[in-house]
């Protein structure tokens, strides 16, 4: 897994342009895993649309920037990227050519017609809600119009955006993302993403599983459902009634050729009795979870309006370890609320060591415009914020290393994923979203092999061959 969940990974695209030159677009993805979807589901729409892949960003003549607005840091990120992309489009105007500038994402939601402003060489700027309208947008855009569309849609996106190709999901690896549930009606204090991403939505049943089976038809083994509050996903099933994540994953597990399943985002309050049945029954949902506290001082959470405490939050670890035992747990913290003191951040620190997190996310707290938590008159000064990230962040990589460490000598089935750096090697990934690198061909990629742990580097596991290795059961007990 990434080092945290602001990630940026390239999409590139280019679009064919029939009998003509071939236009070319590139798109760069910000955030979290929800904007990989959606720019892979943008991809889609303009496929439909005639549009072909490229390699190059500096050939593209349509240039979209998905972007996230969850930290200071994330936004700004993008306003320096358009400085860089105005040079871009001037040194192309020079040569008497075009290249239009895009921006979409949760910026483009916030901050709208600012984004013109502040950049005037932005061409278009379209909010999560509104992709299923991107063809026509590029096609306004392109006759000379500012777009900016980012009122909340009245139809549901993704009954208007096409179904992905196979043919497109084969090029994109064997493990793919589905969004099942997307927004967020839980308003924590600190946070944008009810604002950018509107009200919790659920997708239906039908539509998941068919999307499933297209991905699986193109190749994909492995299938990670998304969501702001992916364990609040809720709708109606093949019998008529209203099923919970739970049962989806239980539907889902049914599939052939469909090996490995995981969901992200969690929220603690949405962990039910029938999630929780899925880890301890179903083989193919794999023994990880992320499910974020923020905090583990109960001041804070409150104030956060996490609505839980720590201790029900550690009741529900135990609740979900006894399930299955060997699960994995990730989190995300946040240091520095407004108003938290040292007991309070000493709190996180002792819950921390209880849980133990096998990997982890932490990050200063970054006031967000329009959310209560920046409207606090008590905010907790740099120099401290950085002081306490430092000290939770040297526990987390210890906890981490130590997971890791505990993982050599071990049995345990990986899914080969990728080429790895040297030739001859290949990265798989184990059950506990660990990058494991192992010499193998590259025909194996979509395999899953068993191989023996022999060593831990600090971001990633390296195994040996498979052969002569012991039956499952002992992978399972070995390393709890
Ligand atoms: N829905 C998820 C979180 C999505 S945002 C959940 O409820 O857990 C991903 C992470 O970014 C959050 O878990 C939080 O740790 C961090 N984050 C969100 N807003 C932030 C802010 N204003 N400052 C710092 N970190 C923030
Ligand atoms: Fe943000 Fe809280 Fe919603 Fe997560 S649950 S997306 S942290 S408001
Ligand atoms: Fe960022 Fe929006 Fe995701 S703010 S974390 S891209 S939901």
């Amino acid at each position: 897994m990434q080092e945290e969940p602001l990630i940026e990974a390239d999409h590139l695209l280019a679009e064919s342009a029939g009998q003509g030159g071939i236009r070319r677009v590139f798109v760069k993805t910000y955030g979290c895993q929800m904007n990989v979807y959606d720019s892979e589901r943008m991809a889609d729409a303009l496929a439909g649309e005639g549009y072909r892949t490229t390699e190059s960003p500096d050939d593209a003549d349509l240039l979209l920037l998905n972007t996230c607005h969850i930290r200071e840091k994330a936004a700004e990120k993008v306003y320096s990227e358009l400085g860089r992309i105005r040079q871009l489009k001037e040194a192309r105007a020079a040569e008497g050519r075009t290249l239009m500038v895009g921006v979409a994402g949760c910026v483009a939601q916030a901050e709208g017609q600012e984004i013109i402003r502040r950049a005037p060489i932005v061409d278009l700027v379209i909010g999560p809600q509104t992709y299923h309208r991107l063809p026509q947008a590029i096609a306004r855009a392109r006759s000379g119009e500012k777009v900016v569309e980012t009122e909340y849609a009245i139809e549901d996106k993704f009954d208007h955006l096409p179904a992905p190709d196979t043919k497109i999901v084969a090029a994109r690896g064997v493990t793919a993302f589905l969004t099942v549930q997307e927004g967020c009606d839980k308003f924590c204090t600190f946070c944008v993403v009810p604002y950018t991403r509107g009200s919790e939505v659920s997708r239906p049943v039908s539509r998941i599983v068919d999307e499933a089976r297209r991905l699986v038809a193109g190749g994909v083994r492995e299938i990670t459902l998304l969501g702001q509050n992916v364990n609040a996903w809720h709708g109606v099933g093949d019998d008529g009634r209203e099923w919970g994540l739970g049962e989806l994953l239980y539907r889902l597990a049914q599939m052939d050729g469909l090996e490995r399943l995981r969901y992200t985002t969690s929220h603690p309050r949405d962990m039910d009795d029938g999630l929780i049945a899925a880890h301890r029954d179903l083989e193919k949902l794999m023994p990880y979870l992320h499910l974020p506290v923020q905090s583990g001082s109960d001041n804070v959470l409150k104030a956060m309006n996490r609505r839980h405490t720590s201790e029900d939050y550690l009741r529900l670890i135990d609740r979900i370890r006894q399930a299955r035992p060997d699960i994995a747990l990730s989190g995300d913290f946040i240091v520095g609320f407004p108003g938290e003191t040292e007991d309070d951040f000493e709190a996180t620190l002792r819950l921390v060591d209880t849980v133990r997190y096998a990997q982890a996310f932490s990050f200063k707290y970054s006031p967000r415009p329009g959310t209560p938590g920046a409207d606090r008159s008590d905010h907790v000064p740099e120099d401290v914020k950085s002081r306490r990230l430092e000290r939770l962040q040297s526990m987390l990589r210890s906890h981490q290393q130590q997971f890791a460490e505990q993982c050599v000598g071990t049995v345990m089935d990986i899914l080969l994923e990728k080429p790895g750096r040297k030739e001859g090697q290949l990265i798989g990934r184990s059950p506990w979203l660990q990058p494991v690198i192992v010499d193998a061909k590259s025909s194996q990629i979509g395999d899953i092999v068993r191989v023996r742990i022999t060593r831990a580097g600090t971001n990633s596991l390296f195994a040996d061959h498979w052969q002569d290795i012991a039956p499952i059961e002992t992978v399972r007990s070995s390393t709890t």
